[in-house]
């Protein structure tokens, strides 16, 4: 039976006594409204974990002022029969006044890997998101922790968090899972109307569409940037917020294609904004 708990002291009394009989832990932090993405994740830290815990917290440190928490989907019973039938062990489901106590002022800030992408459109997102994960990797101190690729920036971000600041976790990328037709599964895409979700193609069109420029020779990263943004422009449902070109690692702009580039975007699809990527490794 998966245990469902709200409290900071509860997660370290349950982690606590796994421990003490030589378990490991694995960790998957969510904001909950959990589908077949999260639940890759989740199957990843079971099979490669004793015990595994499921964070679902919708973490308002992360919004913006103009952003969506409010109306960010939540469903603890539906996350709850999720974990439980993967086989995780624990849900920890904080209140915001369990992380964010009263005169609460400490932050995890980065440079760098947070100046670009979704840093420049959410300038305070990542300040957010730093700091949360490096408090549930305090509550929790797991062994492992599971991060989608299909949030790359973040990946990165968190990654550079984990080497710069020393942390005891190993940090476990998960590929992107993808509905039938391509789109990107997530939370957000609850948000969609039916001509909104087919509109939403887009997005993954324009993947393939980058990827095969790259799979046939182009080298100049501008010109699959351009490639991807003319193809994105002939949707009239969509918006561009960006799509660039940028080193994995750093994050930061490239001209040419070689090495680990990550190819990322951001498109409004009406009021939505809907992110994806894809990677190349070029010798
Ligand atoms: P959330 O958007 O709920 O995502 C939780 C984890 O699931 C992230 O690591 C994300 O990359 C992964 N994920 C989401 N959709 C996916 C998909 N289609 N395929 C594979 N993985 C997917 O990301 C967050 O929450 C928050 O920022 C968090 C890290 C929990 C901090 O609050």
């Amino acid at each position: 039976m998966i245990e469902v708990v709200h409290t900071i002291k509860e997660v370290r009394e349950t982690v606590k006594g796994w421990r003490k009989e030589g378990l490991s832990v694995g960790f998957v932090p969510t904001m909950g409204f959990l589908h077949e993405g999260h639940k890759s994740l989740i199957d990843k830290a079971v099979e490669q974990n004793d015990r595994v815990v499921v964070s679902v917290f919708v973490n308002p440190m992360q919004f913006g002022p103009t952003e969506d928490l409010d109306k960010y989907p939540r469903d603890l019973a539906a996350d709850t029969r999720l974990c439980e039938a993967a086989g995780a062990n624990l849900i920890f489901n904080p209140e915001p006044s369990e992380m964010y106590a009263e005169g609460f002022c400490s932050f995890v800030d980065m440079n760098g890997p947070t100046s670009e992408l979704c840093g420049k459109s959410r300038p305070t997102h990542f300040r957010g998101v730093c700091t949360v994960v490096n408090k549930l990797f305090n509550i929790v101190q797991p062994d492992r922790s599971y991060f989608g690729q299909k949030d790359a920036q973040q990946l990165s971000v968190i990654r550079r968090m984990v080497k710069d600041l020393n942390i005891p976790v190993e940090v476990v990328p998960c590929p992107t899972v993808r509905e039938a037709d391509g789109l990107a599964k997530s939370s957000r895409n609850t948000y969609l109307n039916p001509q909104e979700r087919q509109a939403a193609l887009i997005l993954s069109r324009a993947i393939k569409l980058g990827q095969r420029c790259v799979e046939m020779g182009e080298r100049d990263a501008h010109n699959v940037v351009k490639a991807m943004k003319e193809l994105i422009a002939t949707e009239p449902m969509a918006r561009i917020d960006y799509v660039e070109a940028v080193d994995l690692d750093s994050v930061q702009k490239v001209d040419k294609v070689e090495g680990d580039v990550l190819f990322a975007m951001a498109v409004y699809i009406g009021k939505t904004r809907l992110i994806d990527n894809f990677i190349v490794n070029i010798k």
